[in-house]
């Protein structure tokens, strides 16, 4: 006997097939069942009447509850009104597991309530279309970069030192010394990058950022390309054409699913090249004539990122920001020493940072003195320094957080939704 995914059911018109699945919902009238079967690649009609399968199988359907787990064998038929397309003439039932009262209900429950359930949430449409597009985005960062010959290294978990900053470590015991879980694979790469040319990593990431916004997780995926030889302006055209090319292929192959979410198509359909650039400073102008009350020096929040993407209805690259405000390594400007040669590229509708990278610092004494500048303990950094030692030459490169990405594209309110398990500020369970 042939085992069908619901997906491909079409192919067995006519044919006798079982479907392994989950009992989504049903609906009873008189003499017929009509069940709904998800097997996890879609959702199928199944017809139990009673006249068919007898009493004791129709009295067995009877007593299905949601989410139980079943085996249903029955006849493929082509059926214009069932969703899909197709339905399934049940001919046997054979129920593997009985469910106990399913908590989440075809109603309204309130977020902390998934959330608390969110192992059992995963099995809603809702999350099941937001996690394929999740699947198709990382699908397309990876051959981005693979097609362009991008040598994909990834970065350590455990370091020894931070990347981006002290006060977001995560700290843990590596036997008797102390070690960081990762907030980026950035400094890695560019040792990569100095071995294979254009590299990129994608992993995890962790920052205890104690703040409680719908933008930050403790733990996020980022991929992060890293390219020797590069400048500011390479890795900002290589940003847009990035952020193009996922866009295209999500529309491409995940358009049923942005229906699903009921994401606005044509807003998408808009993000082409060229994107808008403006500095650090042209953007504090905006904010300013727009009632912001920010001074120039200061670090944009949330809520200037969201007045900035706003302004266009594409990604908006702000670049050279104040030193002051960005990572230890960023190289300056050679035309405002105060300046960092920095990008970071703002996703429109409001949604903000998807983006941050820029050009590093590559000569040995300036990165010495920024690592001393920072209070940075050297030794942790000796290998990282070492790098402006053998043969350093000008590189640069970006870091992409993927759920701010799955947020925008989705267009959704809250990065929790864009993780199968968000892992928030003190939020460990499940
Ligand atoms: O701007 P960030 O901090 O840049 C870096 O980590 C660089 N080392 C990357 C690089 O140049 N290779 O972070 C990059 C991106 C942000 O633009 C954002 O999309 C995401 O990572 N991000 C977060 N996403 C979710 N929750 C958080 N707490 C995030 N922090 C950063
Ligand atoms: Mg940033």
């Amino acid at each position: 006997m042939t085992t069908a995914y619901i997906e491909q059911i079409g192919r067995y018109a006519g044919e006798e097939v079982t479907v392994q699945g989950w009992l989504r919902s049903r609906r009873d009238s008189g003499k017929l069942h009509f069940l709904t079967l998800r097997d996890g690649t879609g959702d199928l009609q199944a017809v139990v009447s009673k006249a068919a399968v007898g009493d004791e199988q129709f009295a067995l359907s009877a007593r299905l509850t949601q989410e139980s787990s079943l085996k249903v064998r029955g006849k493929v038929r082509a059926e214009k009104r069932a969703p899909g397309g197709y339905e399934l003439e049940v001919i046997a039932i054979e129920l593997v597991q009985l469910a106990e009262p399913f908590p989440i209900q075809p109603k309204e429950h309130g977020t902390g309530f998934l959330m608390e359930h969110r192992h059992l949430w995963l099995r809603s449409h809702r999350q099941h279309a937001i996690l394929r597009i999740r699947h198709e985005i990382i699908r397309a960062c990876r051959n981005f970069f693979d097609d362009r010959g991008f040598v994909l290294l990834d970065a350590p978990i455990f370091t020894p030192n931070a990347c981006e900053g002290t006060t977001t470590l995560f700290q843990t015991q590596y036997f008797d010394e102390t070690a960081y879980l990762t907030q980026s694979g950035q400094l890695y790469s560019e040792a990569t990058a100095a071995a294979f040319g254009k590299v990129y990593c994608f992993g995890p990431t962790f920052r205890a950022e104690k703040s409680k916004t719908r933008r930050h997780l403790m733990e996020f995926w980022m991929v992060e390309p890293e390219v020797a030889w590069a400048e500011l302006a390479d890795v900002m055209d290589l940003a847009e054409e990035f952020i193009c090319a996922i866009v295209e292929r999500v529309l491409e192959n995940r358009r049923a699913d942005l229906q699903a979410l009921e994401r606005d198509i044509a807003k998408l359909e808009r993000i082409r090249p060229p994107f808008p650039r403006m500095t650090y400073h042209e953007a504090v102008a905006v904010l300013r004539k727009k009632g912001n009350p920010i001074q120039p020096g200061d670090d944009f929040g949330g809520d200037e990122e969201t007045l900035l993407s706003n302004e266009a209805d594409r990604p908006l690259i702000v670049h050279r920001y104040p030193s002051a405000l960005k990572a230890f390594y960023m190289q300056s400007d050679p035309a405002h020493s105060d300046l960092a040669l920095c990008m970071d590229v703002l996703a429109p509708e409001g949604y903000g940072e998807i983006i941050g990278g820029g050009q590093r610092i590559h000569e040995y004494d300036k990165l010495l003195n920024r690592i001393k500048e920072h209070h940075l303990p050297e030794e942790a950094f000796r290998w990282y320094l070492d790098l402006r030692r053998f043969g350093s030459v000008p590189h640069a490169g970006f870091g992409m957080g993927i759920e701010r990405a799955v947020a925008w594209i989705c267009g959704l309110e809250h990065v929790r939704e864009t993780i199968p398990f968000p892992r928030m500020l003190y939020k460990l369970y499940p």
